[in-house]
């Protein structure tokens, strides 16, 4: 849930009068005065004029960063050395560089700056800020894959002037380094995919004394000392200490990445022109009311992965600052054939990364593909979290379920309708006066009544707990985080307040330990009374959100733990709550460990380790219900796949329509889940009139029909980092034709194919389709084919357009149960579609959906293939000591139909196939029938009941 109302209502937020009053009218948008623009923003306008001076020259330009050659060192895959810059005021600076060449193939290049003589810098320093750069993002960010390359070797084949490093996988990458002007250019087998500084554009801001009246010539001093905007004024004891580079993509005509903002999957140009933005992307992670689409507005995550695409090759970067940061994309036909302006002409991308602080620190990935991005960003931040079952099945959220009451109703009505749900979430309002561990005792006096209920079929709640903790003498929270010393301070070193849900508050700096170990205190169950087992936490508002503060957020001269301060760390701020969360959850209560639930508005790079996030406040238009779909594809791609928007949109009413075509899309998120503004009309799924109630909850149930798969695609997500919904340059990495296409979407490697109907009054839809294999309705079985090309499907309200490719066998349950935990010895229905050869793949993970025991093995993982006429089943997984447990536990959980789409003809003439299954039944048999379709319906074959294990090694022989 977020704020609802402009500056000019924040001081009256208490009256819930004037929160009305200032609720908005559908239709506004964005107060774009009180974000910064480019041009508001010193340090962004200062980078983007070091490019127009250096566009402006041309050729004659030259970055004045030099590498000194007598500092160069070789040594255990790890180049070092000292770039100069002198200043125009004859300072020179010196700025430690370190370029790591990493056993997974990935290099990482750092460059620091050295402290200075005393009194150069130190003399300004009358504030109370840590006085070096930044250099902790990566203790929060960070988790492995930083093992240096044992074979990466100095290359002796070089000219003077340059070191060139061979490394990667059989040494076919190459970092070629040129001193002066320094510059860096990444190949692999020869041809160049990276190449940094080659505009010319690397900045460092040197640290420097404040001298008053002493200008450095050209330089534009205006915001080096102090900047204001919106009637705040950041004080900057540090002075001007931006970081900038350019990174170009030789070839490259697509780039993806770089979430959070309302924008296409393939990101735009940036410098002005037709279809083009005119500002920079922003990441500054910030609660942005009624954000518009279409934008390079910040939002509230920031992940700062890029991949950059073209047919045949894949490569990345990850600027790994957690500052304000800003990126330029400019596309230009490649220098080497400036003539040809054809359609198939070469494109270089140029992208221009800055910062407010911090260090320069990148890692360049090779690929050569997009999967072989996502596995090695994901050995440096972690893979996703693999979740509860539960957090993938459907939850039912508004601001606010307003009584212990209420929420029992609404789980029983759930049941009366038979619509499946698995949680039910409580915004701001359960607690006592927006104190969080705290009930409110008028409205939610039995929440241990109201959890018990949910937990009879076995649901759960989710409740918001946010990091403003309310300045209230009288609240233990207040007290402790006061006498502990734990909040965020101001520049003057005293405890920072400010104004969020609860009035005046304070913040958790959970920068630093001891908070963490005080946050978890706080979640236990005797300290958190009424939570019980089945409550999970929600953390919003933690960009920070601050009514009252500059940008909605946090001043930047606050001061964190060590003194850093909150301009160094804000994007990372909001994962650090979420750590300390994560570790809450799993010290609730000794001997219960069960994976943690935790939902998050902010979020950086690692924060897929940790939670799930959703797009935050959009709003109940088709517009919205569109943007949804490159803005989770997006997510994905960044290594961040468990995400979703709000179902239905957050602000406004959707009429029938619209809230039926945003569940049928909704399923397809990741993070699948309903929430509404406080102002809005209730809307849970039971309410609306027929059909569309039924066929809302038609498109539910298929969520749950199909959890085995998205359970799976989880899976393969927590150990490869893959995305669990993929766009279409991701699964058809070669096809040109499609590298733009966001909005349609692969589940995992099920071969699904979903095109959400995201417009008004709909009745078909085009559905691209780049190979030659057969494609088939997952409802009737129509077939489709042909590469390619948009082929139209019929998409009339009651259907959503899924195909699924020849060549997969996807695992579903076909019961309705009221949650997905009631699904647990449910059978399995398998759906095979056979590929151009006759053969078709899938797989399936099941595991107890709850606990860590998968980590010791407690899972199922099994390849099913089918070819020469035979369907079989083999082990993936390795086995740990609660293998055979788990396994044991699952005996009784069989397949109990097998459906065959467009199955040889001559089955036609068969009526039984032979079962052998490891140990037991070998050679017994089953009925199979065939269905004989046409009018461009592919016919269909069924096993009744083969009752195969699904733990089991068996064949199917047909
Ligand atoms: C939380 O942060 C700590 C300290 O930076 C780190 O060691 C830990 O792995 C993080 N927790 C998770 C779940 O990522
Ligand atoms: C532009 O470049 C010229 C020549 O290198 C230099 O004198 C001037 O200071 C630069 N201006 C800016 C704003 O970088």
């Amino acid at each position: 849930m977020a704020r609802s109302g402009p500056s000019a209502c924040w001081t009256l937020l208490l009256s819930l009068l004037v929160l009305i009053g200032c609720i908005v009218v559908p239709g506004s948008t964005v107060k774009h005065e009180n974000f910064k623009t480019c041009a508001q923003s010193g340090f962004c306008k200062r980078n983007r004029a070091l490019a127009d001076n250096a566009s402006a020259q041309g050729a004659s330009w030259s970055s004045p960063y030099e590498l000194d050659p007598a500092t160069i060192h070789f040594k255990d895959g790890q180049l070092s050395g000292i770039l100069i810059k002198i200043t125009s005021t004859n300072v020179k600076v010196r700025l430690p560089l370190l370029v790591s060449f990493l056993e997974s193939g990935a290099a990482r290049l750092v460059v620091d700056e050295e402290k200075r003589m005393k009194g150069d810098i130190e003399v300004r320093h009358d504030s109370k800020a840590n006085k070096k750069r930044y250099d902790e993002t990566e203790k929060w960010v960070l988790v492995g894959g930083l093992e240096v390359s044992k074979s990466a070797t100095l290359n002796a084949q070089t000219e003077t002037g340059f070191t060139k490093v061979l490394y990667g996988p059989e040494d076919k990458y190459e970092a070629i380094i040129r001193h002066a002007p320094f510059e860096v250019e990444f190949q692999r087998d020869g041809q160049t995919h990276v190449q940094l500084n080659h505009q010319g554009l690397f900045n460092m801001e040197h640290w420097r004394p404040k001298v008053e009246g002493k200008e450095e010539a050209g330089e534009d001093e205006s915001t080096w000392w102090e900047e204001t905007f919106g009637g705040n004024t950041d004080s900057k004891p540090r002075g001007p200490e931006s970081v900038g580079l350019d990174i170009t993509f030789p070839g490259y005509n697509h780039v993806f990445g770089i979430p959070e903002h309302a924008d296409s999957l393939s990101l735009k140009e940036t410098r002005g022109g037709d279809g083009n933005h005119e500002d920079p992307y922003r990441l500054y992670n910030a609660d942005v009311f009624e954000y518009e689409l279409d934008s390079p507005m910040t939002l509230y995550g920031a992940i700062p992965l890029m991949q950059a695409h073209r047919k045949g090759s894949t490569v990345g970067v990850f600027w790994l600052n957690a500052a304000e940061t800003w990126i330029d994309i400019v596309k230009k036909s490649a220098s080497f054939n400036p003539l040809s302006m054809s359609a198939n002409s070469k494109i270089d991308t140029q992208t221009h990364w800055f910062s407010e602080s911090g260090l320069i620190d990148l890692f360049i990935f090779l690929g050569p593909t997009p999967q072989d991005i996502s596995k090695t960003y994901g050995e440096l931040t972690g893979y996703t979290t693999l979740p509860q079952q539960f957090a993938i099945a459907y939850h039912q959220c508004r601001w606010n379920y307003v009584t212990d009451e209420d929420v029992k109703e609404v789980d029983a009505k759930f049941d009366k309708y038979q619509i499946p749900f698995d949680v039910i979430w409580l915004d701001l309002e359960y607690t006592d006066d927006r104190k969080y561990f705290t009930w409110d005792p008028m409205t939610f006096p039995d929440p241990k009544g109201m959890q018990e209920q949910l937990a009879e079929s076995e649901r759960k709640l989710v409740v918001l707990i946010d990091p403003h903790i309310k300045n209230k003498k009288d609240y233990f929270v207040s007290q402790e985080l006061n006498s502990k010393g734990l909040a965020v301070l101001n520049k003057d070193g005293e405890v920072y307040d400010g104004w969020c849900w609860p009035g005046s508050s304070n913040w958790v700096d959970c920068f630093n330990p001891a908070a963490h170990l005080w946050w978890s205190s706080l979640h236990k169950f005797d300290r958190f009374k009424g939570s019980l087992s089945n409550l999970f936490i929600w953390n919003d508002m933690n960009e920070p959100s601050v009514f009252n503060g500059p940008e909605t957020t946090m001043p930047k001269d606050n001061l964190h733990f060590d003194n850093w301060e909150h301009r160094d760390v804000h994007n990372v701020n909001g994962m650090t709550l979420v750590n300390a969360t994560y570790q809450a959850m799993l010290e609730r209560k000794k001997g219960e460990v069960r994976r943690p639930f935790i939902l998050t508005r902010s979020f950086y790079a690692g924060s897929q380790r940790m939670a799930a996030m959703w797009t935050g406040d959009n709003q109940a238009t088709w517009d919205h219900l569109a943007m949804s779909l490159p803005m989770v594809l997006t997510n994905g791609v960044a290594g961040f796949p468990f995400a979703g928007a709000d179902v239905g949109g957050f602000f406004h009413n959707p009429d029938k329509d619209l809230l039926t075509r945003w569940y049928q899309a909704g399923i397809w998120y990741p993070f699948f889940r309903a929430h509404a503004h406080i102002d809005t009309r209730r809307r849970e799924p039971y309410l609306i009139s027929e059909p569309h109630r039924t066929i809302i909850s038609q498109a539910i149930r298929l969520r749950y029909q199909l959890l085995p798969a998205w359970y799976t695609a989880f899976h393969e997500a927590s150990i490869n980092g893959t995305p669990i919904v993929r766009p279409q340059y991701y699964a058809f990495p070669d096809d040109e034709q499609g590298f733009a296409i966001d909005d349609q979407l692969y589940l995992g490697e099920t071969g699904l194919l979903a095109k959400p109907v995201v417009t008004e009054n709909t009745i078909t839809t085009d559905i691209y389709i780049a190979d030659d294999e057969k494609y088939y309705d997952y409802f009737d079985f129509t077939v489709y084919q042909g590469a390619g090309k948009h082929h139209t499907v019929p998409a009339p309200e009651d259907k959503i357009p899924l195909l699924i490719q020849g060549g997969h066998i996807v695992p579903r349950r076909d019961r309705p149960r009221r949650s997905s935990a009631l699904m647990r010895w449910d059978p399995y229905t398998f759906v095979v579609t056979l590929d151009k050869n006759g053969e078709s793949e899938g797989t399936l993970y099941v595991d107890d959906g709850e606990t860590f025991d998968y980590e010791r093995g407690g899972y199922i993982h099994r390849r099913f293939q089918f070819r020469n006429s035979v369907l079989s089943s083999e082990e993936l997984g390795t086995k740990g000591s609660k293998t055979a447990e788990y396994v044991k536990s699952m005996a009784g959980v069989t397949v109990e139909r097998v459906v065959i789409i467009d199955p040889p003809q001559e089955w036609k003439d068969k009526s039984t196939v032979t079962i052998i299954e490891d140990g037991a039944r070998a050679g017994s048999t089953t009925s199979l029938e065939y269905y004989e379709q046409t009018g461009g319906k592919a016919s269909y074959a069924i096993v009744k009941n083969p009752n195969v294990g699904i733990g089991k090694t068996w064949r199917i022989e047909f």
